[in-house]
C-alpha cells in the first residue's frame, strides 16, 4: 500500500473526533497516562504496529502512545468492528496512519495488517494475534528486529501460549488480557453489557422471559449470563470445564449439555472461544425462530458452513440479521454473520472498562521498551505493580475512597504466632 493510510471516507473525520473526544470523557485513567506520556516521552522513537478494534477507546490508546512519542500504524482486528468516523479522525485529526474499513473482505482486512507489518514495527499490539501470527507466518524477516509486543484477549493469549510450548515464539509479549483490571472488568462487564448491547440494537426484542443459552463460563460468559438474569431472562450454561460448571450451577443458572439445551433456547450466545460449538446437529434440535449469535474473538463458534448446508433460503431480513430457512421448515436467524456481535452490531465494550485494558497496554508498552534487553522470548504476565496502579487510579477517579491497614493490623497479618 503506497499511502499510509486507508479508511473508508475522511468527510467523517469531524464526526468522529466528537464521539472520540466524547468516550475520552470516561477514559480518566488513560488521560492520566497520557498526560505523563506527554512529558515524558517514553516511547520516543518507537514504530508501533497495531491490531485492534478501530473504536473510539482504541483511538483514546492510539493518542497516548504517539504522545509518548510512538509512531502508531493501526489496522482493524476485525473485519465489522471498525468504525469508519473513527478511522477518519484518526488519520486526518491525530496522525495516525490508520488502515480499517467496515464490512472489508479478508483480502482487504489482511492487506491491512501487510501494511502495518511494511513499515518494520519495533513493537506489535495485537487483539487476537492476527500480526504475530502474519509475521511469524509471512515475514520472519522482519522478526528479528521486534523488541516486543503485547495481547489484548483471551483467545490471542492462547495462540501465544501455544506459539511459546511449540517453540517458535520470535519475540517476548506481554499478556494484557492476564492483568486482573482487565479481564476483571472488561471480559466481565464489558463483554456482558455490550453483548446485549448489539443483541437489542439489531433485535429489539424484549430478553426478559427468553430462555438464553450462553456457551462458555469464563469471565466473558460469566458477564454475559449475569446480565441475562438481570434483564429477566432464563439462563441456561454450557461447559466444558466441571470447574466452571459448578461456578455457573452455585451462582444459580442451569447447567445442562448443548444438545439438551438446543431445543429450549431462544437465544444463543457463544463464548468460549473454541470452534464448533453450536454445529449442524445442534441447529437441527433448535426450535423455529431461535436467535444465534457470537460473542468470543473469532468467528468459528457457530458452523456457519454447517448450516448453510442445511439451509434452503436465507436472506438479510434486516441490519444484522440473516434468516437462515432450513431443509425441515424450520428458521433460525444469525446475528452479525456469527463475528464478535458487541463489535459488529453495536459499539463494543463501553470506554469506562476499555480505559483499563488500554491503560495496561499503554504501560505495558512502556514496560517493554525499558524491559527490552533482559525479556526473554515468552509471554509475560502483567507485572502486578502496573495492575495495582491501574486499580488505584480508577478507584481515584471514581471519587472511591478506601480503608488502609494500622500498624496492629499489618502486624498481625505479618504475624503466625496468633490463633484462637
Ligand atoms: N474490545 C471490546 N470492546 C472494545 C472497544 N470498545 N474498543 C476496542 N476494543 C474493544
Amino acid at each position: 500500500m503506497s499511502q499510509n493510510y486507508d479508511v473508508k471516507d475522511l468527510g467523517l473525520a469531524d464526526q468522529g473526533r466528537e464521539s472520540i473526544e466524547w468516550a475520552d470523557r470516561e477514559m480518566p485513567v488513560l488521560r492520566l497516562i497520557r498526560e505523563r506520556f506527554e512529558r515524558e516521552k517514553p516511547l520516543q522513537g518507537v514504530r508501533l504496529g497495531a491490531c485492534l478494534h478501530v473504536t473510539t477507546e482504541t483511538a483514546g490508546l492510539m493518542r497516548t502512545l504517539k504522545a509518548g512519542g510512538a509512531e502508531v500504524f493501526l489496522a482493524a482486528s476485525n473485519p465489522l468492528s471498525t468504525q469508519d468516523y473513527t478511522a477518519a479522525a484518526l488519520v486526518k485529526h491525530y496522525g495516525i496512519s490508520t488502515f480499517a474499513i467496515c464490512g472489508e473482505d479478508n483480502d482487504s482486512y489482511y492487506s491491512h495488517i501487510k501494511a502495518i507489518c511494511d513499515v518494520k514495527p519495533l513493537m506489535t499490539m495485537d487483539d487476537g494475534a492476527d500480526v504475530v501470527s502474519y509475521l511469524h507466518k509471512e515475514r520472519p524477516d522482519i522478526l528479528e528486529g521486534i523488541i516486543g509486543g503485547t495481547e489484548e484477549t483471551t483467545t490471542g493469549v492462547i495462540r501465544l501460549r501455544a506459539m511459546e510450548a511449540d517453540g517458535v515464539l520470535k519475540y517476548p509479549i506481554v499478556a494484557v488480557n492476564d492483568a486482573n483490571t482487565k479481564h476483571l472488568f472488561d471480559n466481565r462487564y464489558g463483554t456482558g453489557q455490550s453483548t446485549f448491547d448489539a443483541i437489542m440494537r439489531a433485535t429489539n426484542i424484549l430478553i426478559a422471559g427468553k430462555t438464553v443459552v450462553v456457551a462458555g463460563y469464563g469471565w466473558c460468559g460469566k458477564g454475559v449470563a449475569s446480565r441475562a438474569k438481570g434483564l429477566g431472562a432464563s439462563v441456561i450454561v454450557t461447559e466444558i470445564s466441571p470447574l466452571a460448571a459448578l461456578e455457573a450451577v452455585m451462582d444459580g443458572f442451569r447447567v445442562m449439555p448443548m444438545m439438551e439445551a438446543a431445543p429450549l433456547g431462544d437465544i444463543f450466545i457463544t463464548v468460549t472461544g473454541d470452534t464448533t460449538v453450536i454445529s449442524g446437529e445442534v441447529f437441527s434440535a433448535m426450535k423455529d425462530g431461535a436467535i444465534v449469535c457470537n460473542a468470543g474473538h473469532f468467528n468459528v463458534e457457530i458452523d456457519i458452513s454447517a448450516l448453510e448446508k442445511m439451509t434452503k433460503s436465507r436472506k438479510v431480513i434486516r441490519t444484522f440479521i440473516e434468516q437462515f430457512e432450513m431443509n425441515s421448515g424450520k428458521s433460525v436467524f444469525l446475528l452479525g454473520e456469527g463475528r464478535l456481535v458487541n463489535l459488529a452490531a453495536a459499539e463494543g465494550h463501553p470506554a469506562s472498562v476499555m480505559d483499563m485494558s488500554f491503560a495496561n497496554q499503554a504501560l505495558c508498552a512502556e514496560y517493554m521498551v525499558r524491559n527490552a534487553k533482559t525479556l526473554e522470548k515468552k509471554v509475560y504476565s502483567v507485572p502486578a505493580d502496573i495492575d495495582a496502579e491501574i486499580s488505584r487510579l480508577k478507584l481515584l477517579a471514581m471519587g472511591v475512597s478506601i480503608d488502609t491497614l494500622t500498624e496492629k493490623q499489618e502486624k498481625y497479618l505479618a504475624s503466625w504466632e496468633e490463633g484462637t
